[in-house]
């Protein structure tokens, strides 16, 4: 695996593949990685000559300055794992690489999106994700985007970025990866103590549960019992929406037909975790 840091050292390698007509996938991450992560790359080395990471924990997308503090680094444990999945290339520039002095910010117009779930709970949070990946984009200038199902509303987000910029990208989504007992894998899961991991599955069982159990008509007392059972548990819940899979918009009366995403975000004690399951 080729490591580098800066954009100028990046160019000719790019150049180079693209001269010979290799296909490029590019999976951004924050890094702490695990299965989801690999599972990305994985979908990449599948449907490309090369596959490009890169591992920045980007400051501007962090609403909460300790969350940002508290991010977990297992830098040598990544490379040693994106090395064994078969990654060709790593991107690990620093902060002055992806924001030079002369960087503006520039505003996204994110439009809905950034008003609702994340948008609303983490202000700033997608325009900070928008600008990080337009510029990994801008870098990389990769044939295909990976990212996870997981993160559902930055998969929204991101393809609306590459849609007002052009980029010439395509967006692929996978599957969230969970454990044996079904909780979503997350680098923020390093920082749960053994019991707090255990209380953490009730997330990912209350999105089973209205899975399971959901019917059509009024939707409203389904998502408030959830919410209000982790809230018993020991949870503080951000929110437990049932919401169109396509737009996102809460979905209150259900014709038993429009496909849905069930969402979740909670916090355990000091760590917000999030997670999502499409319908049916
Ligand atoms: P990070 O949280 O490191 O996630 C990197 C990618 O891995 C994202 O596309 C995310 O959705 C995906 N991912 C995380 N957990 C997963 C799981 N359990 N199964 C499958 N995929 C999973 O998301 C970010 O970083 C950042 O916002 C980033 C896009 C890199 C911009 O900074």
């Amino acid at each position: 695996m080729i490591l580098i840091k800066t954009e100028k050292a990046i160019q000719p390698i790019l150049k180079n593949w693209k001269k010979k007509q290799k296909s490029t996938g590019f999976v951004p991450t924050m890094g702490a990685l695990h299965d989801g992560h690999i599972s990305l790359i994985n979908a990449c080395l599948n449907e490309n000559d090369f596959c490009i990471s890169s591992l920045f924990i980007n400051p501007t997308q962090f609403n909460n300055q300790s969350d940002f503090e508290k991010y977990p680094i297992t830098l040598e444990k990544d490379i040693a794992m994106l090395e064994a999945a078969g990654c060709n290339l790593l991107l690990l520039p620093s902060v002055t690489e992806i924001y030079p002095n002369a960087y503006i910010a520039p505003h996204y117009n994110l439009g809905y999106l950034e008003t609702i779930l994340e948008g609303k709970y983490r202000p700033g949070h997608f325009q900070g994700v928008c600008q990080v990946v337009d510029r990994l984009l801008d870098i990389t200038k990769p044939g295909s985007l990976y990212l996870g199902q997981k993160d559902y509303q930055q998969c929204m987000v991101l393809k609306k970025l590459i849609e007002q910029k052009n980029y010439p990208t395509v967006l692929k989504i996978s599957p969230t990866i969970r454990d044996n007992n079904g909780l979503a894998l997350s680098s923020r899961n390093m920082r749960l103590t053994e019991p707090e991991k255990k209380l953490a599955l009730q997330l990912s069982k209350k999105l089973f549960f209205i899975k399971k159990n959901i019917k059509p008509g009024n939707l409203l007392l389904l998502q408030q019992q959830m919410a209000q059972r982790l809230n018993e548990e020991g949870f503080k819940v951000d929110y437990v929406v049932i919401a169109s899979a396509a737009t996102l918009e809460t979905v209150t009366h259900w014709n038993g037909e429009e496909k849905l995403v069930a969402l979740v975000a909670a916090y355990l004690n000091e760590v917000r975790l999030i997670d999502n399951m499409l319908i049916p």
